[in-house]
């Protein structure tokens, strides 16, 4: 039995509570939140033994193997370096960091306790991306030289501590690009990029005044907005790959979108908004589309497949697909495509 705490007690620590509840291997033995009224009260609701306001009391709790760091981006290198200090293995929530610098230390970290520092790219577990990647490991996509993707919401500034940059480290592309850039350069093999090329604008605001729609917000919300509302980069890698990426907050754009295509020397596929692979069989161009059973809840389920893995790589040893190294090399990306937006020249990746 793997014992666990959840550090941070808001939206997305509950569908890791959900996951954890469904694995027979472990047993959430405690929970953390600044908020202690917020720990206290999901600490009643899912019958956790223990609740502290502060992560260091948490972790010098000595039954606990491991934790979920489940809080604002500003304080993921600080706990999770607590953390693996103290002993635990770490499954931390996207983005790894605030920025690369904090990204390495997480990895001196994780190396100098010899303890798994997992990063949440959940996207990886969906069934569409573990069959894409796999068509693609053996070959079928040929060379992959050209991927595209974005994720565009037309109201969907969560507010908050999301559009404080000094807790997020910036906007939707810290927030959701992170998700979609790692999921291309997963399927392509993780080539490593090079240069950055990005603009980054906060023209529209968080549009509070927009009536009547539903969006995505934190625990705690707010009114402030200091973070881009729209990010557009290229990225070049090593093997003279390219990849485009698109984010918004705020757009007018008639519906919220999500794409994730890649460009083969022998076909092409397109993962969001639907499974499709274009290819060519014997001079004939077809389309085709991949058959599978679907997840019933995709974002439970790929959480639910996430967690198994973190609890799976520490009972048994199991190779980790989310290393923390593909955490770092994201935040290189990021770094880059922001320091890009800000000097307006292209940016070398080392
Ligand atoms: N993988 C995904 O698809 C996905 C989706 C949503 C959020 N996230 C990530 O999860 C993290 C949390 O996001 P959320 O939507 O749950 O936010 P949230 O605001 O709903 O919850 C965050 C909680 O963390 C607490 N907190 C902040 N700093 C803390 C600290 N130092 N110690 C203890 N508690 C602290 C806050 O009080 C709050 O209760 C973020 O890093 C976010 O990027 C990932």
């Amino acid at each position: 039995m793997i014992n666990i705490g959840i550090i941070g007690c808001g939206n997305i620590s509950n569908v890791h509570m959900k996951s954890y509840l469904n694995n027979n291997d472990v047993k959430v033995i405690a929970v953390c939140d600044i908020n202690e009224k917020r720990a206290k009260e999901y600490s009643k609701e899912y019958n956790i033994p223990n609740f502290y306001n502060n992560h260091r009391d948490l972790l010098n709790n000595k039954d606990i193997d491991a934790v979920s760091v489940c809080t604002w981006n500003n304080s993921h290198a600080e706990i999770t370096i607590d953390a693996l200090n103290a002993k635990k293995h770490v499954l931390c929530e996207k983005p790894l960091a605030m920025n690369t610098k904090e990204a390495i230390a997480m990895e001196k970290a994780s190396k100098d306790n010899n303890k798994l520092l997992m990063v949440g790219f959940v996207r990886r577990f969906g069934r569409n991306a573990t069959i894409l990647k796999d068509f693609a490991e053996k070959g079928f996509l040929g060379e992959i030289y050209y991927a595209k993707t974005g994720c565009l919401r037309r109201n969907g500034n969560p507010t908050g501590w999301f559009s404080d940059i000094s807790k997020s480290g910036g906007g939707p592309l810290i927030d959701l690009g992170v998700h979609m850039i790692d999921l291309c350069r997963y399927i392509m093999g993780k080539p490593v990029a090079v240069k950055a090329f990005g603009v980054t604008n906060n023209l529209l605001g968080p549009r509070l005044d927009v009536k009547m729609v539903d969006r995505y917000s934190p625990v705690d919300k707010g009114t402030l907005s200091n973070v881009e509302d729209f990010a557009k980069a290229m990225v070049t890698f090593e093997n003279g790959a390219v990849l485009s990426i698109e984010t918004s907050f705020s757009m007018h754009i008639k519906e919220d979108y999500l794409f994730c295509e890649l460009y083969g020397t022998k076909a092409g596929a397109k993962i969001e908004p639907e499974f499709e692979i274009i290819s060519n069989i014997d001079g004939y161009n077809v389309d085709i589309t991949p058959n599978y059973s679907k997840e019933k809840n995709f974002f439970q389920d790929i959480f639910q497949q996430e967690i198994n893995h973190f609890i799976d790589c520490i009972s048994n040893n199991t190779t980790c697909i989310n290393p923390v190294k593909d955490g770092v090399d994201l935040m290189k990306i990021l770094d880059a495509i922001y320091k890009s937006a800000k000097t307006k020249c292209e940016v070398k990746i080392t």
